[in-house]
């Protein structure tokens, strides 16, 4: 299993680079390890940057299994409808807060295998590919909840003490 990385951890602000050769052997065992890691751990979703990799990919955990999204970009969002949900994230342990998005997207990414695909996501799959798209960029949900559920305080010492590591 990866060992997952928590804020204020640099890399979770930085944006991730495109994968390029995705059928290789270090690559794919990459894919495998992500995929067990967000399991056991629990995770609806699992980014590149919260293993301690700059690669532009993330696993997502479908009703079907996980499957991992590969050079993912948010093609279309419907602005003006949104959705509500309680986002936590396997970098903030014990930090819940509601979070509105776009309730329709659709994405554009590479599947585990190099092939180009497209994905129609709406609900908390929605919401999901959006959170870890936004890890990938270097976004976290903290900086986009309206509603602290739990946790609030904690949020305030870790932004203080991401504000001294920058210094
Ligand atoms: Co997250």
């Amino acid at each position: 299993m990866l060992d997952v990385i928590y804020y204020p951890n640099k890399i979770l602000r930085k944006k991730t680079k495109k994968v390029k050769d995705i059928l290789s052997k270090e690559f794919q065992l990459f894919i495998k390890e992500m995929s067990e890691t967000m399991l056991k751990k629990d995770g609806l979703g699992l980014a590149a940057n919260q293993v301690n990799s700059d690669l532009r990919i993330c696993i997502i955990n479908f009703h079907d299994g996980p499957k991992a999204i590969i050079n993912p970009n948010i093609i279309w969002k419907n602005i003006f409808r949104k959705s509500t949900y309680e986002e936590g994230c396997l970098s903030f342990p014990n930090i819940f807060g509601l979070v509105k998005r776009p309730k329709k997207v659709y994405i554009r990414y590479q599947d585990k295998n190099g092939k180009r695909k497209w994905l129609r996501a709406s609900g908390l799959l929605a919401t999901v590919i959006q959170h870890e798209i936004d890890h990938l960029n270097g976004i976290l949900f903290i900086d986009k909840i309206f509603k602290h559920n739990k946790g609030k305080n904690k949020i305030k010492e870790l932004k203080k003490l991401a504000k001294i590591n920058e210094l």
